[in-house]
């Protein structure tokens, strides 16, 4: 597991690519449904089996997890993960703390199973995940009966104490964040009543999609114009097999990297086109970015396709700050693409990356700038000037700090990709808590990108 106590750091280089990247790829699964299926999974009575999980660090603590809490967890040699569940209501008090690692998903979604569960656990995590504000979870958790002792700040670690009969959530989402939404949902699960959240912005609905496909009862109504989704308490849950579809979070940066090296041509197959995940592909098509959706179908009540993206002379947009929720882990990619756009690309109403897993505004603007691109930043808007040769930090010295945070590491390394000396990281260990693969598969397109002293690549 990735963590500031243990590991070595591993520096990436990346540097412009002599020929076009070229090829079809599958980007491991999709970190929020791999999730949400262990953990769906681990709730509903009898077997559930899951294809094409995400192997990542994240969702491996989930798995570890959800074994702790009681559920048979077990990957099987063809790469199929079987969950053989415990019931709604089920979950056993776990004998050790949980680390969650670097997972902020894994963490606020479980937080929302065991509330509602009469038990009692711990959770930590590694040191970016203990600096992530927990009290956006814990507040309206609190409703059905939960108590929660955490540090300063509603921080990891935490002691959770589960309700003994816990009661339905009502809640009004102060933020957009669809991890807040799925706590209380799971919440919702074991608690008398119906469990409500009103969306002012509309979020990510994967954990709505299989809570359906697991058979339970949840709606969407609307009321004064806002989104709300009903949980029907005391559901049964029944074992449901998941294929989970290609990450479109981990797909953006082969995606980034064929718009940014001339005469490129890729195609990123069994992309999960969620309505709540495409946010970057509509951006970039205002950009000007030649990209194709083929093999549209449904799979687990969610859409998938086949994403084709050729190289294309980008220009700079202003990007709709109600357009946040549905690319907001892409904002880092999309800063090192407006870095070789044409023009300005404004970025407003992104004040959510300074809690994620690094403060992303923070990370993006300082690397930028060590690569000699102009940007401003204030509180939640970012501004990147593009147009200009790209020198990047390769001669410089000075590596890219990278700060736990898997997506700053693949942002800049696509970077590397277009700029002309080359960009390098400081630590590309963090990529593996959900691109485990990045590495060699960016290869495999043709990218010049390796890990420094690794004499495999
Ligand atoms: C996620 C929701 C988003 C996203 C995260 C995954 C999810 O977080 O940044 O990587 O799986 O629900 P917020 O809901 O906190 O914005």
């Amino acid at each position: 597991m990735s963590d500031d106590r243990h590991h070595l750091s591993d520096p990436l280089f990346a540097t412009p690519s002599a020929a076009p990247l070229r090829g079809r790829v599958r980007v491991p699964g999709d970190k929020s449904i791999s999730h949400r299926a262990l953990m769906l999974g681990g709730l509903a009575i009898g077997q559930t089996r899951i294809s094409g999980l995400l192997e990542g660090e994240d969702v491996l603590a989930t798995a570890a997890a959800m074994r702790a809490l009681g559920a048979s967890v077990e990957r099987q040699a063809d790469g199929t993960w079987l969950v053989n569940g415990v019931g709604v209501g089920g979950l056993a008090e776990p004998s050790d703390v949980l680390d969650m690692g670097n997972a902020g998903t894994g963490a606020r979604l479980l937080m929302g199973l065991i509330a509602s569960h009469n038990l009692t656990a711990f959770l930590t995590g590694d040191g970016s995940l203990r600096r992530r504000p927990m009290a956006r979870v814990t507040t309206p958790l609190a409703q059905c009966g939960a108590q929660f002792f955490a540090r300063e700040g509603g921080r990891l670690p935490l002691a959770v104490v589960g309700a003994k009969a816990a009661v339905a959530i009502d809640y009004r989402l102060p933020v957009a964040s669809a991890q807040v939404k799925s706590a209380i949902l799971l919440a919702g699960l074991n608690a008398t009543g119906t469990t409500r959240v009103t969306e002012p912005e509309a979020t990510r609905d994967h954990t709505e999609r299989m809570l359906r496909h697991f058979g339970a009862k949840v709606v969407r109504i609307e009321e004064d114009g806002v989104g709300v989704v009903e949980l029907q308490g005391e559901a049964v849950l029944r074992a449901a097999d998941v294929l989970v579809p290609a990450d479109p979070s981990s797909a953006a940066f082969p995606i980034a990297a064929a718009l940014l090296v001339p005469g490129s041509d890729v195609t990123l197959s069994d992309i999960c086109l969620n309505p709540g995940r495409i946010g970057l592909l509509e951006t970039l098509r205002e950009m000007g970015a030649d990209l194709t959706i083929e093999n549209g179908r449904e799979e687990n009540g969610e859409p998938i396709g086949d994403v084709r993206v050729r190289y294309s002379r980008l220009t700079g947009v202003t990007v709709p700050a109600e357009r946040a929720p549905s690319m907001i882990d892409e904002y880092p990619v999309l800063a090192a693409i407006a870095a070789i756009a044409d023009g300005s690309t404004h970025m407003p109403g992104i004040g959510e990356l300074r809690v994620k897993e690094s403060d992303r505004l923070a990370a993006m603007t300082d690397g930028l700038s060590q690569c000699g691109v102009r940007v401003e930043a204030d509180a939640d808007s970012m501004t990147v000037h593009g147009g200009a040769d790209v020198v990047g930090n390769g001669r410089s010295g000075q590596a890219i700090k990278t700060d736990l945070d898997h997506r700053i590491a693949m942002a800049f390394a696509v970077l590397g990709l277009a700029a002309r000396d080359g960009v390098r990281v400081d630590d590309a260990a963090p990529i593996a808590t959900s691109f485990p693969d990045f590495v060699p598969l960016m290869r495999n397109l043709g990218a010049d990108i390796r890990i420094d002293g690794d004499a495999a690549l």
